[in-house]
């Protein structure tokens, strides 16, 4: 299939990328949270509370075999944990092609510093589990990239156009083997 799948840490920008892109690009946006939470009736923080991560992870793996089932073409954003998971990936790379938005430890500490939607980032030493849990998915997130684009410092229209040009790339390539 031919989505655009955006992937990467929790805080990269993800869902405003891929709100953007669907409007620049009139495709429609699928994001995965929301999926989940709009089927559960409930937020994903209630999702941890009353099912817990394992259980939430399933849901996020059912969420794509739906996606694939639907043959759509559009963009679909997703957690920031779904990639850790190998049978995810497989799914992703089915699905399109896969942007990893690539943000460092110090950005994401900034701008999720008043966020409480996040259930992995609560508790003690917010900062110390974003470095950690980053060191040890940015491997993944690599793994799992067909392309990677770094965010920091960079405007939301900067990292779309950079999407598209891409895309364009591609298609100029496939164009040529035709
Ligand atoms: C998670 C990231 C969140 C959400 C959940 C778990 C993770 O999504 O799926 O809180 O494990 O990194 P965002 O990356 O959209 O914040």
């Amino acid at each position: 299939m031919n989505n655009i799948v955006l992937i990467g840490f929790m805080g990269c920008g993800k869902t405003s990328v891929g709100v953007r892109l669907s409007y620049c690009l009139k495709k429609t946006m699928v994001d995965t949270d929301k999926e989940i939470e709009r089927q559960r009736k409930l937020t994903i923080a209630g999702i941890f509370d009353q099912y817990g991560e394992q259980a939430f992870r399933e849901m996020e793996t059912e969420c794509l075999k739906r996606l694939l089932l639907k043959k759509q073409d559009g963009i679909i954003s997703v957690g920031g944990g779904l990639p850790v998971k190998h049978e995810n990936r497989q799914l992703l790379k089915k699905l399109g092609t896969v942007f990893y938005l690539r943000v460092s430890a110090p950005t994401v500490c900034k701008r999720l510093a008043d966020d409480n939607t996040r259930p992995l980032l609560q508790g003690e030493e917010p900062e110390k589990k974003v470095y950690e849990l980053l060191k040890k998915r940015a491997p993944v997130y690599e793994a799992a990239a067909d392309v990677i684009i770094d965010v920091d410092n960079k405007s939301l229209d900067e990292i779309v156009d950079e999407i598209i040009i891409n895309l364009e790339g591609k298609h100029k390539n496939e164009a040529a083997c035709d």
